[in-house]
């Protein structure tokens, strides 16, 4: 029936789906519905309130995925979050808006993606933003920016929380990290990123409550009578036309709801949005993927890309946390985002020099892990990137987030691009099971070794005046795990029985060109189909040095132009 043909499906109502239905329906005469596994959390208290960061965590709106044992990082499973909602993940996320390197999305068109660059994103980001001028009050706590970064007629609002620290704090912060060599950084969103700063948010701050993707691009929206939701429905998989010669055309998505198992027709396009830990999923129940993988699973496969799930990159957390000698108010907002030449100094050297040297090794090891599903040249021209990005172009190696709040003054921090990668397939054909999620954290010395690096130059700066004065006794790890002169060992089993995953995964469906391992393609097209898109983290090639949510807006926003460009003449 009518009810169930529409020109344009969406899979997964989330941070980068909404961008594109919200998008695609400003076209009067297509048709777009967005298929969701989760419910609305416009009334979510959880969702809303700004100071909720890990309220919803294991609620029914948390995924939770759990990964495969990871065997280089102390042999636990690690949770993945994600949000299952109409809004994605950006409704559970910690709403941090920090965009990326511009060097990095650079990189994407070096690597063979015609379009992507920084300079053609950047627009992209300022379409989506509606940032909100700090107030008086806010600017002496440190909001600050420059106006020709930001974009104000956006549907997505970034500004700083309504209740900042105390105005004391960033002067202190700026002092002490200025004697470990790194600057304050007024506004990171421009493309440089390294340095101290006091970042936006993604929040409403007059109404006091998040905005995610949900309360940006759908709510305000979902009067189109253009634009359907889907809720409280799994997409299974793609149904494709039977006869068609050449590339393979989607015709509709097979659903699991309220009815049922269903069919939802798509006349022109399935855009896959489901996220990087589903998306590859999807495809690979649909038959696109490698084939080892899919007749383990008796899937027919319908086009051939070994790397469908490959490339997985996600980033390692850990805290290290201090009694705080005063009580602070407000939702902190500080991050430092050190080089690595800020935090190895005179020892960079030897420590590019021994990751330069083993590059060729660890490319030959991730091809061997995916077995042969990536090539190791591509693997190895990926590295290379990265290691020319963090040791010439000098981006961001960390990010370390400053949290003094109530009695207490804690700390979390990243390496911003480990080497390692992982991967995740289906370990299925029932599409109610989640998939087989390897990040490999800590595949490679040098990822492990950064912890390590990242921690003990956090713990330099708490016992750095005048921050030094602000704390008391180190909770975590505490100097009677880790006394001041531990040995790395020490750090390392500290490190691999206290982290966690970053919940930054992209890469498992990456944009590259087909023969470099790619998935899909500049036009985020899945090579071998005439109508089926990917756009989520999933597309990202590279791991960035921002949080993601504002570069997969951008990209997202920029994906649709590229869609409706084919549509409307
Ligand atoms: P996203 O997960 O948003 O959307 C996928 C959607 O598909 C979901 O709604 C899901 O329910 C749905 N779906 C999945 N399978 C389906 C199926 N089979 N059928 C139908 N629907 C299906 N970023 C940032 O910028 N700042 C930050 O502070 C943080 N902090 C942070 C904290 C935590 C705890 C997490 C988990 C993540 C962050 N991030 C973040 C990361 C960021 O939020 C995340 O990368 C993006 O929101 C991901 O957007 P996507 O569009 O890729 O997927």
């Amino acid at each position: 029936d009518s009810d169930s043909r529409y020109d344009f499906v969406i899979i997964g109502g989330g941070t980068s789906g909404l961008v594109v239905a919200n998008r695609l329906s400003e076209m009067r005469d297509v048709t777009v519905v967005v298929i969701e596994a989760g419910d609305s959390v416009l009334n979510n208290h959880n969702v809303s309130t700004t100071t909720g960061y890990g309220l919803s965590f294991g609620t029914a709106i948390d995924w939770a995925y759990q990964t495969e044992e990871q065997i280089y990082g102390g042999g636990s499973k690690q949770t993945m979050r994600a949000g299952k909602a109409i809004g994605g993940t950006s409704t559970i996320n910690g709403m941090s808006y920090t965009r990326a390197q511009k060097v990095q999305i650079d990189a994407w068109e070096r690597a063979g993606n015609k379009g992507w660059n920084w300079n053609n994103l950047f627009p992209y980001y300022l379409k989506s933003e509606q940032f909100q001028v700090p107030t008086a009050d806010q600017a002496a706590r440190g909001a600050d920016y420059y106006k020709s970064y930001h974009g104000e007629q956006g549907p997505l609002k970034v500004g700083w929380p309504k209740a900042m620290t105390n105005s004391s704090m960033l002067p202190i912060l700026d002092e002490t990290f200025q004697q470990l060599g790194v600057s304050y950084n007024r506004d990171v969103n421009g493309g440089s990123m390294v340095g101290l700063t006091v970042h936006p948010d993604t929040l409403d701050r007059e109404a006091n409550v998040r905005h995610d993707a949900a309360r940006a691009y759908f709510w305000p929206y979902e009067n189109r009578s253009n634009l359907k939701i889907i809720s409280n429905t799994y997409a299974n998989r793609i149904l494709w036309k039977d006869d068609a010669d050449g590339d393979a055309v989607a015709i509709g998505v097979e659903v699991t709801g309220a009815n049922g198992v269903e069919t939802i027709y798509a006349s022109k396009e399935v855009i896959v949005s489901a996220g990087s830990l589903k998306s590859p999923m999807i495809l690979e129940l649909s038959g696109i993927g490698n084939p080892d993988v899919l007749t383990k699973y008796d899937i027919l496969p319908k086009v051939n890309i070994s790397s469908v799930g490959e490339n997985l990159q996600d980033q390692t957390n850990n805290g290290l946390s201090y009694e705080g000698r005063e009580f602070w108010l407000g939702l902190p907002t500080f991050s430092v985002l050190p080089s690595a030449e800020q935090i190895y100094g005179d020892q960079l050297s030897e420590f590019s020099s021994k990751v330069m040297d083993n590059l060729g090794e660890y490319a030959k090891n991730v091809s061997i892990s995916s077995k042969g599903a990536v090539q190791e040249s591509n693997v190895l021209d990926a590295l290379q990137m990265q290691y020319d990005l963090v040791f010439k172009s000098h981006v961001p190696f960390a990010e370390i987030v400053l949290i003094p709040i109530g009695h207490s003054f804690s700390s979390e921090y990243w390496p911003l691009l480990p080497f390692s990668r992982g991967s995740v397939h289906i370990k299925s054909s029932d599409p109610s099971q989640s998939p087989a999620i390897n990040p490999s954290y800590f595949m490679f010395q040098p990822d492990l070794e950064a912890q390590v690096d990242v921690a003990q130059f956090i713990r330099k700066a708490f016992t750095t005046a005048p921050l030094n004065h602000l704390i008391g006794e180190e909770f975590s790890p505490g100097v009677e795990h880790v006394p001041e002169d531990a040995s790395d060992t020490t750090w390392e089993s500290w490190i691999k029985s206290h982290y966690r995953s970053n919940f930054h995964p992209v890469g498992t469906a990456s944009m590259l060109p087909r023969d470099k391992g790619g998935v899909v393609g500049p036009d985020l097209k899945v090579y071998g189909t005439k109508n089926v898109r990917v756009v989520d983290a999933s597309i990202v090639p590279f791991q960035i040095c921002g949080h993601l949510t504002s570069t997969l807006y951008a990209v997202a926003e920029r994906a649709s132009d590229l869609i409706k460009r084919r549509y409307i003449f």
